[in-house]
């Protein structure tokens, strides 16, 4: 074991076993380093590791704090493996979306980031220069598989990842949906098994649905996010044929795995010869130093479909994703010509502009650290005034926050109280077919903190108190 293992497992030791308690100011680098007797590298690995599990938090300039509620979180759900056939999402998700259009509604249940933190006026500048040469609108270059420059550009981020990937292996997608779409359907067929964690974003379990499939939920592990031992036992007892996960940052709930389960899950996977498809929208999303590697890093056989798109981190109107198909590049190309064609030819141009010429990069830092002041600003406020019963998970990267409602209050109530006064929050219902109730909301904390948005917060506040003495009172 690593120096930097041992001395993160000793401090989550103290952290499990209660010696180190919520908000505690952890020892600073410096003083750890004299505390241990280890170098300063190591403490700084050590503490790294321990903020990407999300039992530590950082403040700028202050320094690192224990997390709350992560290792409180009480196992409930982590014994439950169920079959659930058919999934009926659809028009629940059909009638959430549409509630939360109207562009009054404060936007905290939305699953897009704040327009002003994506917004890179480098690229607008790069579509208007494109938009004047004719050559940039050349539909034949970007028929599928897409754009060669842009794909050549996503396939040297693999590499740097230490994922070897040629261009062949990347097509471009209509963004993340629809890489996971045409994946899924390139791998499952009517009736197949897939199994899906038991809050996952509802895309999944539309998806699913549209497809026909058996779906087996996986539930949360409560502190690791992802519970090996159930993964086993649903392998072992199933039939099953596809995973469609998301391991870091997770949406709804917020979690990344660790690399260390993610090496499990890989070996579980090919022992059961099981395909993956890897939902990793908010790859970019971490707030540590180290990216966390993607399932793709493991795969040792062509088993992995890894989807994502840059939705997250310019916009999700711009619509480019890729899937990193390997040897279903070809199966992926058939279905696009079969539904969407091609991705829009303007925007791919532009953005082997903006990544060629480094303007991605420095954008993606400007947006992590908006990302990171934002949630943590959210966090804050909440956390000081929940009502009693409410729980609040933070991890350290993305920007969800998972709010666990107190006993009886139903995440559907909630949100119909909150929209009457346009107010958007997202019910854990929509992400959970296992439950009929679900206690749980998810917010975004993308925004700049204004006053609607302290107004919505404070109204969702006395919104969950005033359910609570309702409750109370019958
Ligand atoms: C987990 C997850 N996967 C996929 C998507 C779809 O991404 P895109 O907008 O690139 O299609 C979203 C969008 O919210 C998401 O939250």
């Amino acid at each position: 074991m690593y120096k930097s293992e041992q001395l993160a497992q000793h401090l989550r030791q103290l952290i499990e076993n209660g010696t180190l308690k919520a908000h505690e100011k952890l020892p600073s680098l410096r003083e750890q380093v004299q505390l241990s007797g280890f170098s300063l590298i190591t403490v700084m690995n050590a503490y790294q590791e321990l903020e990407s599990r999300g039992l530590i938090y950082a403040r700028e300039k202050s320094g690192y704090y224990i997390a709350q509620g992560l290792l409180e979180i009480e196992a409930e759900h982590a014994q439950i493996v169920s079959l659930n056939t058919p999934v009926e999402i659809n028009s629940l998700v059909f009638k959430y979306l549409k509630s939360i259009q109207d562009e009054k509604i404060v936007p905290l249940g939305s699953a897009f980031p704040a327009q002003d933190i994506v917004f890179s006026k480098k690229l607008t500048q790069i579509m208007g220069q494109i938009s004047r040469n004719p050559k940039s609108y050349d539909a034949i270059d970007n028929l599928p598989p897409g754009n060669l420059a842009l794909r050549k550009l996503i396939a040297q981020r693999y590499c740097m990842q230490g994922i070897a990937t040629d261009p062949e292996d990347i097509v471009i997608t209509s963004g993340c949906m629809d890489a996971l779409n045409l994946s899924l359907q390139a791998i499952a067929s009517l009736g197949d098994y897939i199994v899906l964690q038991q809050n996952i974003f509802y895309g999944a379990l539309q998806a699913a649905e549209r497809l026909g499939l058996k779906v087996v939920t996986l539930p949360e592990h409560p502190q690791d996010g992802f519970d090996l031992t159930a993964f086993e036992h649903i392998l072992k007892t199933y039939p099953v044929k596809i995973c469609w996960l998301m391991l870091n940052s997770h949406n709804p709930v917020g979690f990344t795995v660790s690399d260390e389960i993610k090496h499990k899950i890989a070996v579980l996977l090919h022992q059961y010869h099981v395909h993956l498809i890897e939902d990793d929208v908010y790859e970019e999303m971490h707030y540590a130093s180290k990216k966390p590697v993607s399932m793709k890093y493991f795969d040792q056989n062509n088993m992995v479909l890894h989807c994502s798109s840059f939705s997250k981190t310019l916009g999700a109107a711009f619509r480019v994703g890729w899937v990193h198909a390997g040897k279903y590049s070809q199966a992926i190309q058939h279905l696009q010509l079969m539904s969407t064609i091609s991705v829009n030819t303007l925007l791919q141009n532009a953005l082997v502009e903006f990544i060629s010429n480094y303007h991605y990069e420095k954008h993606l830092r400007v947006l992590r650290k908006s990302l990171q002041q934002h949630k943590l600003q959210f966090y804050r406020y909440l956390e000081s005034r929940l009502p009693t019963g409410c729980k609040l998970q933070y991890h350290p990267s993305g920007y969800f926050l998972w709010l666990k409602l107190p006993e009886n209050i139903e995440s559907m109530a909630v949100y119909e109280a909150l929209i009457q006064q346009q107010i958007g929050v997202a019910p854990g219902r929509l992400f959970n077919v296992a439950e009929a109730k679900t206690q749980y909301i998810r917010l975004n904390c993308s925004f700049a903190w204004k006053d609607d948005i302290q107004q919505a917060l404070d109204a969702l506040l006395s919104t969950i108190s005033a359910l609570s003495s309702d409750q109370t009172n019958i």
